[in-house]
């Protein structure tokens, strides 16, 4: 594997409404070919970055590639957590119904700027289990002044129980500043139904009045979910994504077939 600093990132194509897919020129061509530094850069303004027809990396060559970038987050499970369906899951990221919106590293110590996503195993098509992305800075940006204002005193509080990696209390204003570009993002946990979801979500919203918070999270329902702000991504065997946390929401459509997909995602601080 090589760490090769000065080399840039290879340009990709773009996807719609966001994001870029690079394709590897040489076949047998690695992931650690590619300098990370440059490879983050690429994520910061494309949002995400899809590589195709690089080989993945071992668990241990992953870490050390990303932590030459910047500081890992590290969970109780270790660094790299496998994302797939389990037979008796305590929460619902390993289940097969859907997951809503949210930013990861809500309940952590530091908020990730990245994460990387490895497919070890691919879904078929139409089997579901697409991740979506929501572009919150582009949300907020054209959003109706009037529906800012009622954001700008909006805060959440989050409450869940901690049976997977994360959980607890948090409080967290609804937009935020991106700390790399300054730009005016949007950090919303969708609620998750404890009649619909294991590991439930609660939502108490304050600072507006209570028809005003209502009526700010049916809004959200529907606005974060416009297609014009969303990137869904299809997960074939051997795809690498890098993703930049700080202002997209991401989420998961259920699985409606094959449950087989396997990722293995690591977060950069
Ligand atoms: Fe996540």
């Amino acid at each position: 594997m090589t760490h090769s600093l000065s080399r840039s990132c290879p340009s990709g194509t773009d996807l719609r409404p966001f994001g870029t897919v690079i394709t590897a020129a040489v076949p047998g061509t690695s992931l650690g070919d590619i300098a990370i530094d440059g490879l983050l850069e690429t994520a910061l303004s494309a949002k995400v970055v899809v590589l195709r027809g690089y080989e993945l990396l071992g668990i241990e060559e992953l870490e050390s590639y990303c932590a030459a970038a910047g500081e890992i987050l590290r969970w109780d499970f270790g660094a790299v957590l496998d994302l797939d369906v389990r037979d008796d899951p305590q929460n619902y990221l390993f289940d097969s119904g859907d997951v809503p919106f949210h930013w990861d590293g809500a309940f952590a110590a530091h908020v990730p700027s990245f994460f990387l996503f490895q497919c070890v195993t691919g879904s078929p098509a139409g089997a579901g289990g697409e991740t979506v992305f929501c572009d919150s800075v582009t949300v907020y940006d054209e959003a109706p002044e009037e529906l800012r204002e009622l954001w700008r005193r909006t805060t959440v509080t989050y409450r869940t129980d901690k049976l997977a990696h994360y959980g607890g209390l948090l409080t967290s204003p609804l937009l935020g500043t991106h700390p790399a570009t300054g730009e005016t993002v949007i950090r919303y946990a969708e609620p998750l139904d404890p009649a619909r979801y294991l590991n439930p979500l609660f939502l108490t919203v304050e600072g507006v009045s209570p028809e005003d918070a209502s009526y700010v999270m049916e809004d959200l329902a529907i606005r974060l979910h416009d297609p014009k702000y969303c990137y869904t991504h299809h997960w074939d065997s051997g795809d690498i994504m890098i993703v930049e946390n700080h202002g997209l929401l991401h989420g998961r459509n259920r699985f409606t077939g094959s449950t087989r997909r396997r990722l293995q995602r690591i977060q950069i601080i």
